[in-house]
Parts: structure tokens; C-alpha cells; sequence
């Protein structure tokens, strides 16, 4: 029989009913984060124009981009007075002609401009295929498992990183503190999860977050809106309720109003001791004995900082670790790792029933397969 509780299963933290004592539940440590940033600061000091939309501000204000100063060089070679039509070209060319000259300064200096936005279009598309380019970014759930890890990776890339979750002050699901969040933000990537009763519970949280997170993007000009999701969920008739939630939240992302990519990642190389410590009681865990393909969460965390700065790409390939394991034996292996004795019982009867067996958790073909495998995973996990 299933137990009295629901989990939001591929969540790290367990969503259980009122009362119910057979789950453990386990808080992240806290990543020192500060709280939510909209002040952008540009390296030679604040911009006065952080509301603008990034790319104008790159092309019209950012000291600090390259391509912003690499754009006023100018190929004519008159002095810059007569360039920009404030002195004549030639006292010998007569007065005769200072209106005629005038108009000819002004659309020679009008076609320079455009040709000069078209250059500094083309070196920033082709410095940001090149990773030169910093954007500004916001991580939801930036305190999470993936989201700290992907908040690292962006910042080590040069990118300022915006990050949303309620301890930093912002809440998705009532929207307090979003507008002023997505300020001048550029991308956007949702990590976030929610515990939840039940089905419904889990259709709600995720429904309400994802809609308000879409409006406030939509309205701040957010240009890319990408979603960690999990593969299969598409491929289970009903489930459990976190996938519920999950395909509620790829819906709206699909039918929304922002340029999106959806990124469906195979279970964590942390799942197996999750599942242990949630289901944990008197010394004894529940495991279901799953087929999954694992990843390691850093892995994760650069895939998605490579799709987050890049072009919208609509449902991504799906992502996964090098290797098919039994979620029994990687539970047996984690809890040995970090000598944790619990005596693990395999069953389809506590939070993940039969509709999970099978091949329905595996990546499909031309999946993109990360490198890192769950023994070296738990070697440095350990
Ligand atoms: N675990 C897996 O094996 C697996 C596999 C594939 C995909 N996924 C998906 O990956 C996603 C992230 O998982 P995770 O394990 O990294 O999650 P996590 O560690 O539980 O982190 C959840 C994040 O969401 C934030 N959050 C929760 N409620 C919020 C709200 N109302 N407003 C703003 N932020 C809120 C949390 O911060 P606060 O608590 O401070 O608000 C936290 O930063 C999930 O959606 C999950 O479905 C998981």
C-alpha cells in the first residue's frame, strides 16, 4: 500500500502532508548569497541606465564592453570637428556651397552611424559566440541544488547574476519582488521547486510561479526564458504530483509570451541519498528500485549556463549522465560514501510507484550525454 504522503519526487526536499512522521526532511546548507542585486555595476562604476534593455545599453552606455569602444573608431580621417559637420571641409570651397555641405556632413555622418550599429551588432554577436560578452542574468531558485551551482558558473563566465528565491527576498508564487528583479535583465533561467500536498498542490505552485515569472519577464523585455525540467515526465501517465507540476510549468512555458528552451535532465547523482533520506524511518529506507541514467549536478549546472546564454532553441535534447544504474544499488553505494547505515528496502509501494519502471526515465535518442560518472561523482562528493 502507498504510503500517507506525497512527495514532489524529483524535488530534493520532500512535500508531505501534515503529520505524516515516516518522511525525513533535509534543508540545504545556505549558500552565502547576498540578497537580490538590481544595481548593476560596471566594472569603471554604477550605470545610470541599468533599466535599459542590454544590448542598447552595450551599444550605448557600457564602458566596460569592448565592443562598445572598439565601435568609435571611425575610418575617416578628417579632424573630428569637420567630421561630425561642425567646421567646413575647405575654406576653398566657398560659401556657396555651406548649405549643400552641411546636408552632405550630416547624411555622410547618418550613414556612419548605421554602418557603425551594424559593426558593433556583428562584433557583439560574434564576441558573444565567443563567450566575450557579459549579460545580465536571473537564476529563480538561485539557492537551490542546481540553481547555487549554475549562479557560480555564470559568474566565473563574468556574468552579472541576478538571484531570486524567497530567503533573497523575492517569491515567485506571490510575485512579491520580481519587477524590481528582472530589471535589465537579459535571460532568465527557473530552478526552482516546490513542495506540495498533493497533485493539485503541485499543479498550483508551479502554475502560479511560472505565470508570474512569465508576465515579469515579459514586461521587463526578458529576451530568453530557460526551464530545467526532467526527462520522461512527458512519457508518464499520470505519476507522481511533482511531475504534475512539472508538465503544468512546461505548458505555460511552451504557450508563453517569452522565447523559451525547455531542458529536460535525467535524476541527479544526489538523488539516490535524497530518496533515502526522505523516505527514512526507525533505520529504514524505502527505495524504488528505478532505472535511471544519472548526472552530476555540476554538469548540469554548465549545460544550463551554456543554453542560458545562448539563442532560444524551444525543447532541448534530452540530458543525461554517461551511465544506466538501479536506484537501489546507487542508494547502497551513496549511503556507504558518506557512512550513513540505514537498511535500504526495495519496493514500487512507497513514493515512486511501477509507473516509474521500465525504460520511462531513460534519455531518448541523440540525448547529450555529460561526462562526469557517478563513481567519480561520489569519489569527490565524498
Ligand atoms: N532532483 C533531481 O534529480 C532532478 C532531476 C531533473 C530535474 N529536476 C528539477 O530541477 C529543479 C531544481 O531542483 P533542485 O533540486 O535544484 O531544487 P532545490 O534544491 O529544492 O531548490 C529549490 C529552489 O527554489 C526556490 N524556491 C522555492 N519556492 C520559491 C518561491 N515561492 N519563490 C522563489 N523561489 C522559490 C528555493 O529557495 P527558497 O526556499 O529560498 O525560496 C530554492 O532556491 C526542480 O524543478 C526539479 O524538478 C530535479
Amino acid at each position: 500500500m502507498r504510503r500517507d504522503i506525497t512527495l514532489s519526487a524529483f524535488c530534493r526536499r520532500p512535500a508531505f502532508k501534515q503529520g505524516s512522521k515516516n518522511v525525513v526532511g533535509r534543508r540545504r546548507p545556505t549558500t552565502g548569497a547576498t540578497p537580490v542585486q538590481s544595481q548593476v555595476s560596471r566594472g569603471e562604476g554604477t550605470c545610470e541606465n541599468t533599466a535599459r534593455r542590454y544590448t542598447e545599453h552595450q551599444i550605448n552606455c557600457c564602458s566596460r564592453v569592448s565592443v562598445g569602444r572598439a565601435a568609435v573608431v571611425v575610418t575617416d580621417a578628417r579632424p573630428r570637428r569637420q567630421r561630425r559637420g561642425f567646421a567646413p571641409a575647405s575654406r576653398d570651397q566657398g560659401p556657396e556651397s555651406a548649405g549643400t555641405r552641411r546636408n552632405a556632413v550630416a547624411a555622410a555622418e547618418s550613414a556612419r552611424t548605421r554602418d557603425r550599429s551594424r559593426t558593433e551588432q556583428d562584433k557583439m554577436s560574434r564576441n558573444r559566440n565567443r563567450g566575450d560578452i557579459t549579460m545580465r542574468i536571473a537564476i529563480a531558485g538561485a539557492t537551490g541544488n542546481i540553481g547555487s551551482r549554475t549562479v557560480a558558473v555564470l559568474e566565473q563566465a563574468g556574468h552579472e547574476v541576478v538571484r531570486i528565491s524567497r530567503s533573497l527576498g523575492v517569491d515567485l508564487i506571490t510575485g512579491n519582488g520580481l519587477d524590481a528583479a528582472l530589471t535589465g535583465v537579459e535571460a532568465v533561467l527557473d530552478a526552482t521547486s516546490y513542495e506540495a500536498a498533493d497533485r493539485e498542490d503541485a499543479v498550483a505552485s508551479f502554475g502560479a510561479s511560472t505565470r508570474n515569472l512569465l508576465a515579469a519577464e515579459r514586461r521587463a523585455g526578458v529576451r530568453h526564458h530557460v526551464l530545467l525540467s526532467i526527462v520522461g515526465i512527458d512519457r508518464i501517465e499520470g505519476g507522481n504530483a511533482h511531475y504534475a507540476g512539472k508538465r503544468e510549468q512546461e505548458r505555460l512555458v511552451a504557450e508563453g509570451p517569452v522565447p523559451w528552451t525547455i531542458v529536460p535532465v535525467t535524476q541527479f547523482h544526489d538523488f539516490a541519498a535524497t530518496v533515502t533520506d526522505w523516505t527514512e524511518h526507525d533505520g529504514v529506507a524505502e527505495i524504488p528500485p528505478l532505472l535511471v541514467q544519472p548526472i552530476a549536478p555540476d554538469d548540469v549546472a554548465g549545460i544550463l549556463a551554456e543554453i542560458t546564454t545562448s539563442a532560444p532553441q524551444g525543447r532541448y535534447r534530452d540530458v543525461a549522465g554517461p551511465e544506466p544504474q538501479d536506484l537501489v544499488d546507487m542508494a547502497r553505494r551513496s549511503n556507504d560514501a558518506r557512512g550513513h547505515a540505514v537498511k535500504l528496502v526495495p519496493t514500487w509501494a512507497s513514493l515512486l510507484g511501477p509507473e516509474m519502471a521500465g525504460d520511462v526515465l531513460l534519455p531518448g535518442d541523440g540525448a547529450r550525454i555529460a561526462a562526469t560518472t557517478f563513481d567519480q561523482w561520489l569519489t569527490h562528493a565524498h
